[in-house]
């Protein structure tokens, strides 16, 4: 039986399906990931751009950063992978998503359902006073950074920087899911930060059948992973797909 079908027969069976998804998915979108030759962490040191502790010192520095990922933000649209994961919803199979990226390309894509682990770069929230607004293109051009209007504080995207806790209701949705789903399909992470990478550990301790997909293998494939895709998300979700 060709893998495919055999990853779409185990979904159809088991029902309870659960996405991890990681900045994989949406290079396809026009967002270089993290730690590829072109991520974002070969130009910017994260622990002097992307700890909370550097933003709170400078932000008109961090600020050059986070402005240039909100551009790529902004331009980037959902890929084939995400138009996957929402038709996996519409046949009633997706129940949840659980994703560590910021792009918010999977609630555009339509799924309705999405644990935001690492928070939103489409949000700014105030420093300060805690106040949350949209980050719109606009805000993009302010100079040297957007403050809060009720307190003037810097505003920062509403993602969680190295240094920060993961948001509590995130993270407790996650571990219901988590522990729910019968299939768990990650897709696109590297698998090394954590605690966003202890997930699908518990999916698999709860005796969930683990799908990878990846052009790389990971520290999940060789000790979770029960069927691995090779490759590129977008190349092989609409496969899968199209058996279901
Ligand atoms: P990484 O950059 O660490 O890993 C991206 C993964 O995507 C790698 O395993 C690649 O092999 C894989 N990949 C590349 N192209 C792909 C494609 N077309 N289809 C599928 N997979 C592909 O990104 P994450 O694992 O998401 O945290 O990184 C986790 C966290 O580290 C991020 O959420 C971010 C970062 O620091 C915060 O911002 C808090
Ligand atoms: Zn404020």
């Amino acid at each position: 039986m060709d893998d495919y079908k055999k990853a779409a027969d185990t979904i159809r069976e088991k029902g309870y399906v659960v996405a991890f998804t990681g900045a994989g998915i949406s290079v396809d979108s026009g967002i270089p990931t993290f730690r590829g030759g072109q991520g974002l962490w070969e130009k910017y040191d994260p622990m002097e751009y992307a700890h909370i502790g550097s933003f709170s010192r400078d932000p008109q520095k961090v600020w050059v950063m986070l402005r240039e990922m909100a551009q790529v933000i902004f331009d980037s649209s959902p890929s084939p992978a995400h138009i996957a994961l929402n038709e996996l919803e519409q046949k009633g199979y997706l129940k949840a998503v659980i994703t560590q990226n910021v792009d918010g390309l999977h609630q555009i894509a339509g799924n309705s359902s999405v644990i935001e682990y690492h928070g939103n770069h489409r949000r700014l929230v105030c420093m300060n006073c805690s106040k949350k607004i949209p980050f719109t293109p606009e805000v993009v051009g302010i100079m040297p950074y957007p403050n809060c209007e009720k307190c003037n504080s810097a505003l920062k995207p509403d993602v969680v920087f190295f240094g920060e806790g993961i948001p509590m209701l995130a993270m407790v949705r996650a571990n219901e899911e988590a522990n729910k789903c019968k299939v768990m399909i990650i897709i696109g992470t590297s698998g090394v930060v954590y605690p966003a990478a202890e997930i699908p550990y518990t999916s698999k301790a709860m005796g969930a059948t683990i799908i990878e997909i990846n052009p790389e293998s990971t520290p999940f494939t060789s000790s979770i992973t029960d069927m691995f895709f090779k490759g590129s998300a977008s190349d092989i979700l609409p496969k899968i797909l199209k058996n279901i």
